[in-house]
């Protein structure tokens, strides 16, 4: 399995936000995590194509995108045009997973899906043998700063259970509430991926708390 950590740069100062890509690129790294947000799907608003740009034009590093908004199919080939190297949506805000899957690998791109806390990770067994990632959420999405549930990593055990008996290809994210403090356990539950926002650019430096995150 892998370790990788996504710095998530909801937690960015967008004032500064070529610097803190920079961070990134300079750090231990290898994904910088970009969250989109509707205002309809979650309850709060983030950003989206215009702030895509300066991301890609800042980094080499992987690009990867969580749409957390209604009717995703409608946007994922703009957001692989826009860079983006993985295109995850939410598997409860998209009425056929399958076609949205097959538009984000038509345009050059790795899809992924994820599950809201409450959704149980069974639901998407389904169309797992078509999906590069799932991710699943640790708090609701919408805001960074909450703290992680615990249940979560039942769903990362069992995800990753399906995925080895089933021998697919298919990488495990997990997002939100994880710092160096709960990071061992959240890689020994079976994630190949941590997002990390707040415990990223919240700290005093932020290259040491990523690399404390992938050496936890
Ligand atoms: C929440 C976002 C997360 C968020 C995580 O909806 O999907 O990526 O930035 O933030 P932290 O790491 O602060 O929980
Ligand atoms: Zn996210």
């Amino acid at each position: 399995m892998k370790r990788i950590v996504a710095p998530s740069i909801l937690s960015a100062d967008f004032g500064n936000l070529e610097r803190d890509i920079k961070m990134i690129d300079r750090s231990a790294a290898e994904w910088v995590h970009i969250d989109v947000m509707d205002g309809l799907f979650v309850p709060n608003i983030s950003f989206g194509f215009p702030v895509m740009k300066p991301v890609r034009r800042a980094t080499a590093k992987v690009l990867d995108v969580h749409l957390m908004i209604v009717e995703p199919e409608k946007y994922v080939k703009r957001f692989v045009e826009a860079g983006a190297d993985y295109v995850t949506f939410h598997h409860e805000a998209c009425a056929n997973p399958r076609a949205a899957i097959a538009d984000i690998k038509a345009a050059g791109a790795k899809a992924g899906v994820s599950v809201k806390p409450a959704t149980p990770v069974e639901a998407i067994f389904d169309y797992l043998s078509e999906l590069d990632m799932v991710l699943i959420m640790s708090v609701e999405p919408g805001f960074g700063g909450q703290s992680f549930m615990p249940h979560s990593l039942d769903k990362v055990r069992a995800l990753r259970k399906e995925i080895e008996e089933k021998g697919y290809n298919c990488l495990i994210e997990i997002d939100g509430g994880i710092s160096a403090k709960n990071a061992r356990e959240v890689f020994d539950a079976g994630v190949d991926v941590i997002v990390a926002g707040s415990s990223v650019f919240g700290a005093e430096d932020q290259e040491q708390a990523i690399l404390n995150i992938l050496n936890a």
